[in-house]
């Protein structure tokens, strides 16, 4: 077999090894064998140049006008269509999920980067009227500087692509640390930036461990704003770096996202829903619906379709097109996910099918797991609260409308929700009611689209949000202009009867 090729940071224009010379191996889910990359283990030294390259590429990019920024998006999302199938194949044999989500998953970066690109020439402010005669005033969004953006692995395109793509149509330049799990699709995102022409030192890629680079680059007082995705432990480390010397920051951390089936709704739709919101990705989004409350008069019948739906879901790798779900991301996942079905069988949830690693045949040499259901879980269960990341639904029985709600906003975290229903009225109290950054009526709790905002309440989130124009809120601040061509001095809030 040939040597797996090595693949380098990109600082300064430059790609470049670690400048400590150590790497790290990047394998396959479904086949440990599988060598996909050698990827540069980079530390503090590498953060600190790619810092100083954004920092300087940041006084010229700042003048490039922002529809001329917008042109390299542009480029950029057309050679995401050009090139979507490859990396969507690149991105099922590093992260595991089956090629018609990886497809999704370069679908949502080529979307955000159109969209983005949009932007260039919109970008609004508000014009407003001043209360003085012969003054003018206005505001713009001016861009912060260096943005950190630190990116999980499940969704190894489409999140970055939610940060990179805003940050630099407001103007920013960026240090990008992709998740160690997924370094491939990341550098294959920064290789098409780099192609459409971008300015050195207006992108950097490294990679490396969370404590490694990630650490670094979010104490960096050099980095105005850190965008990240992934844990809320970690968020919190962000947080508090942030914090002293009131850095910016957007975290988007766990869920613990729930659908509600009503006895009025459509239960062959809420199958196809809970089947799809549970174990799509293998379970590993954050908008993953890891529990399903379903009324009593139908939680009989709902239950023993989704188990039966859920026994038949072809597990295995992603390449192959008649595969429905994938590996865990790696043995430390599937470990966590066999400890939490420990858990929950400990705490009396009922286990109704799955709940065992795949370790045979062609499961053999990767981290393939069971799709698991537990029945009759009480909403304080571990498993009804905390976020597993993996195949394991709990299933909740409920009474009411209102104990559902509760339900769903019992838990710490408040990104999506899901209520299968046809009564119109339900639907609405329904969207006024659960306490998340998202709710689907009649859809489960994944599928979120790039044009609104994506984020959560409570511990999911630090009140910010990725994609839709609420992302330019993030990589933009506000600055309000004042013009007095009166050639007198007038005084605001003084002056009233001017
Ligand atoms: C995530 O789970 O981290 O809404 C992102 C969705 C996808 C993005 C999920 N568009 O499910």
């Amino acid at each position: 077999m040939a040597a797996p090729k090595v693949y380098k940071n990109f600082i300064n224009g430059e790609w470049v090894e670690a400048r400590c010379g150590k790497t790290f191996e990047n394998s396959n889910p479904a086949d440990r064998r599988d060598v996909i990359g050698v990827f540069q283990a980079s530390d503090k030294c590498d953060v600190e140049d790619a810092i100083a390259a954004a920092h300087e590429a940041y006084r010229s990019w700042r003048l490039v006008p922002a529809p001329k920024r917008a042109e390299f998006l542009y480029r950029a999302a057309q050679m995401l269509v050009e090139r979507k199938e490859e990396l969507a194949r690149d991105m099922t044999r590093e992260m595991g999920k089956i090629l018609k989500e990886t497809r999704g998953d370069v679908q949502e970066a080529i979307d955000m980067g159109f969209y983005m690109a949009g932007e260039g020439r919109r970008l609004f402010g508000h014009t407003v009227p001043s209360e003085l005669p012969n003054k003018f005033a206005m505001s713009v969004r001016m861009p912060l500087g260096v943005c950190g953006i630190i990116t999980p692995w499940n969704f190894p395109m489409a999140i970055p692509s939610w940060k990179i793509f805003p940050a630099l149509v407001c103007g920013n330049t960026v240090v990008f640390k992709p998740a160690s799990d997924t370094p491939l699709s990341g550098w294959n995102f920064v290789k098409i930036l780099n192609e459409t022409g971008l300015p050195k030192g207006v992108l950097n890629f490294v990679t490396g461990s969370g404590g490694a680079v990630g650490v670094p680059i979010m104490k960096h007082k050099d980095v105005s704003v850190i965008s990240f995705t992934g844990s809320t432990e970690v968020g919190r480390m962000v947080s508090e770096a942030c914090a002293p010397d009131f850095r910016h920051c957007s975290l988007e951390m766990g869920g613990k996202n729930m659908i509600i089936v009503m006895d009025d709704a459509d239960l062959e739709l809420a199958v196809d829903g809970a089947l799809w919101g549970g174990f799509g990705t293998t379970g590993q989004r954050c908008t993953a619906a890891s529990r399903v409350a379903v009324h009593k008069e139908v939680y009989k019948e709902f239950t023993e379709k989704f188990v039966r739906r859920a026994k038949n879901l072809k597990v295995g790798n992603g390449l192959d097109p008649t595969v429905e779900m994938g590996p865990c991301i790696n043995e430390g996942q599937r470990n966590t996910v066999d400890s939490y079905v420990q858990v929950g069988k400990e705490e009396g949830a009922r286990l109704l099918c799955g709940g065992q690693p795949l370790t045979d045949g062609d499961w053999e040499h990767g981290s393939f797991y069971q799709p698991t259901i537990f029945g009759d879980c009480d909403p304080k269960m571990r498993v009804a609260q905390e976020e597993i990341f993996g195949p394991v639904v709990s299933v909740i029985p409920f009474d009411t409308f209102e104990e559902a709600v509760e339900i769903n906003n019992g838990v710490i975290y408040g990104l999506s929700s899901a209520l299968y229903t046809r009564d119109v009225n339900r639907a609405f109290a329904a969207m006024r009611d659960l306490y998340t950054g998202i709710v689907y009526i009649n859809a489960p709790t994944i599928g979120a689209e790039i044009q609104l905002p994506f984020g959560g309440t409570k511990h999911t989130g630090n009140g910010h949000r990725d994609a839709g124009q609420a992302a330019l809120d993030v990589f933009s601040e506000w600055k309000s202009l004042y013009v007095d061509f009166s050639g007198t001095l007038q005084r605001a809030q003084i002056d009233t009867n001017a």
